[in-house]
């Protein structure tokens, strides 16, 4: 039998968590569990299929990962096929990984790699992961958090709103400015754009910059009001900084990575600048390892792998209310990776996908106050345009915040009202 040799098994062993990268899978398999745990920890270590003989005792023993925990979780039927069910954990050595320097793609290829493709493994999900105090220090972390964001905003403790500028792709630099005017005049705090408008010959970063930091401009002087922009910069990783850096010159207020299709190195790398700006990060693609609950990999570990490597918000899903299929119970997961102890600012957790003012009370009736809300199609949809969108979502949270119901304070805020006749209001888990 391929990964016969058990010899990764250390089951009930108590390991110095100092000294591992303790890992956490569920697994489905035709093997015995305890075969298929041991391939996790052999294929993702010193072993392979087979005994090679090349393997020492010395390489084995500081190198090879250990199984100490196998939780049989019973059987399953898939395609006419018993398969057997476990949740495992798995220990990296730290000499495994190249931390020296600090860097994601290794430990991914170690933590979260081979072991996707192999037969013996029907599904497998990473569902955790924990790094030693040693190993997070060699990450950056966010440079503003949630504090630091909420100081450029001067807004202490009330939800972030924002929007995503729609439609996603089309408008050139002027459109997009006025849409960001409308939305600061409106009282919304961020703006951004969407995941794949990057530089496109309609409207180019060295044109969009300046139009935008201007509209912010006049926002703050007929209002006082302050609203950043995320300028998407998701590119070649050789050119982002460099991009990053002119349009911080510019006058750019925030930059956006798309964390997943540009990589957590270009993410580092921007935090890493020093910018002078917050980073905002999106996690387009996630949906295609996290949408499964059996296989792939858990969001919080994207969670916590995007605040090592210095994002200072990031989308998380929104708890079920929204448009994007989201498991309330992960997404809590992933909000609380950005908030634990663990030695880096917190990161401020973006909900956003199919929000609408009247989703804001259910919204943040989980989420509490320490959250960005973004809505696109909430805010351009509304029936007053962009300025009555951003109005609306402003009211809906300034009513939740006051701890008032929206269907209350629609009474006598027109916007909200015409928004919640449009789109309808979920009430907030405790609404009497
Ligand atoms: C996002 O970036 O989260 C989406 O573009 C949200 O757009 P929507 O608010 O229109 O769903």
């Amino acid at each position: 039998m391929r990964y016969g040799d058990l010899k990764y098994l250390s089951l009930g062993e108590e390991l110095d968590k100092n000294q591992y990268v303790t890992c956490q899978y569920y697994l489905e398999t035709d093997l015995p569990i305890v075969n298929a745990a041991n391939a996790i920890a052999a294929e993702q270590s010193t072993g392979t299929w087979t005994k090679a003989s090349t393997l020492s005792d010395d390489i084995f023993e500081r190198l090879a990962a250990r199984v100490t925990e196998i939780e049989d979780l019973g059987k399953k039927t898939v395609d006419g096929q018993i398969l057997n069910v476990a949740r495992t954990t798995v220990n990296y050595p730290l000499e495994e990984f190249s931390i020296e320097v600090g860097h994601i793609p290794q430990i991914l290829s170690v933590i979260a790699g081979n072991l996707y493709g192999l037969l013996e493994l029907k599904n497998v999900r990473l569902l955790s992961c924990l790094f030693p105090d040693s190993v997070i220090r060699k990450f950056p972390g966010p440079n503003f958090g949630i504090n630091g964001l909420r100081k450029v905003l001067d807004r202490p403790d009330r939800p972030l709103v924002g929007t995503i500028v729609k439609p996603k792709i089309g408008l050139d630099p002027k459109q997009t400015a006025e849409y960001v005017y409308k939305c600061g005049i409106g009282g919304l705090t961020n703006s951004k754009d969407d995941e794949t408008l990057v530089d496109q010959s309609f409207n180019r970063i060295d044109d969009r910059v300046p139009a935008i930091a201007d509209a912010i401009d006049r926002v703050r002087d007929e209002t006082g009001h302050r609203i950043v922009h995320a300028l998407n910069v998701s590119t070649y990783v050789k050119d982002i900084v460099e991009i990053a850096e002119r349009a911080v010159e510019n006058g750019a207020s925030q930059i956006m990575v798309d964390v997943l299709t540009s990589g957590y190195s270009a993410l580092q790398m921007l935090a890493e600048a020093d910018l002078g700006v917050p980073l905002h990060v999106h996690r387009t693609f996630h949906g295609a390892f996290t949408r499964s609950p059996y296989h792939g990999m858990a969001m919080e570990v994207v969670s916590l792998l995007s605040r090592l490597s210095g994002g200072d918000g990031l989308h998380i899903g929104t708890f079920g209310v929204g448009k994007m299929h989201g498991d309330p119970e992960e997404d809590m997961a992933s909000r609380n990776i950005l908030f634990n102890d663990i030695g880096l600012k917190t990161v401020m957790p973006v909900c956003s996908g199919g929000m609408h003012p009247g989703l804001v009370e259910k919204l943040v009736s989980i989420s509490g106050m320490d959250v960005q809300i973004q809505a696109g199609g909430g805010v351009a949809g509304h029936p007053d345009g962009v300025l009555g969108g951003a109005r609306a979502m402003s009211q809906a949270v300034d009513a939740v915040y006051k701890g008032i119901y929206l269907d209350s304070y629609a009474e006598d805020h027109i916007e909200l009202k015409k928004a919640l006749d449009k789109w309808g209001y979920v009430p907030g888990s405790d609404h009497v």
